[in-house]
């Protein structure tokens, strides 16, 4: 099926939804310059062990490098700006509320754009690398907008600040990881967009949407283990390819 005729029934689909929950991964930043994890030439997966970065146990092993890391990540994503796919979804969220719809936002992504693109109420599944924590008081801390000038970050406590992140082996938040799910069973209509869909529990809402009686929408140039089963799977950029249907929902 082609991209316009996909088109016409997803934005039918849409504005018959009353529940509509969206995930949405690392490639939603990349149009931003956020480099993904798993893409086969820029994802940081392919340059970094996440053994080495991305566990709880390698920034007891070499805070100062896991923390440095993580800091230039947060200062390189503060320097980038939210894409058009991020626009679209934050006007999609306005439509959908202004209409009586329910609306979930749920993210992998620890970048904070889909906020800076005036996302609400944004369910981040994997943390934030906006809020760092004290290992020894748990105050929570808001960096400042330049990098930290030491590794690691201490807190005025004394402790070890880490990213407010979840590491491989950690826990998801827990409010987060249950509102998600509840709107992923309830909704009627469903979108994974930008995401490899390889990490869970964040994919298994994939399957969770597919279960129920949701309509489930894909956007992803490469396919994914979801593609075969989602009702569409749209082999576009979500940058290119949100707009157009944001627009399109908004003037039918
Ligand atoms: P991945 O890097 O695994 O996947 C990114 C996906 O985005 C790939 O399937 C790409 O094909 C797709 N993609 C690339 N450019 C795109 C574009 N312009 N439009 C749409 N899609 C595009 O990233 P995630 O699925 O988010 O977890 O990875 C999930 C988790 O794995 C991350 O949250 C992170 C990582 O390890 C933690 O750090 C806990």
């Amino acid at each position: 099926m082609d991209t316009a005729h996909c088109s016409e029934q997803i934005v039918e689909r849409l504005r018959a939804a009353s529940r509509i929950a969206i995930l949405t991964g690392a490639g939603l930043s990349a149009e931003s310059g956020i480099p993904t994890f798993r893409d086969a030439m820029s994802g940081l997966w392919s340059k970094y062990a996440p053994s080495q970065l991305a566990t709880p146990q390698a920034f007891a092993r070499d805070p100062a490098l896991v923390s440095r890391w993580y800091d230039e990540r947060r200062a390189a994503a503060a320097l980038c700006e939210p894409n058009a796919g991020h626009a679209a979804l934050a006007r999609l969220q306005r439509w959908a509320l202004s209409a009586g719809k329910e609306f979930t936002l749920i993210t992998q992504n620890v970048d904070g754009l889909h906020q800076r693109a005036g996302s609400a109420n944004v369910l981040e599944l994997h943390g934030s690398l906006r809020v760092w924590r004290c290992l020894a008081c748990g105050t929570e801390v808001k960096p400042p907008a330049a990098p930290f000038s030491s590794y690691p970050p201490i807190c005025a406590c004394g402790g070890r600040l880490r990213p407010g992140i979840v590491w491989f082996g950690e826990a998801l938040p827990p409010d987060a990881i249950t509102r998600a799910e509840a709107a992923a069973e309830a909704c009627d209509f469903f979108a994974s967009l930008g995401t490899s869909a390889v990490v869970y529990p964040a994919a298994g809402l994939i399957s969770k949407a597919l279960t129920g009686r949701a309509a489930v929408m894909e956007i992803n140039p490469e396919p994914t283990d979801f593609s075969a089963a989602a009702t569409w799977s749209l082999r576009e950029k979500t940058g290119e390819m949100l707009p157009v249907l944001v627009e399109l929902v908004e003037r039918a």
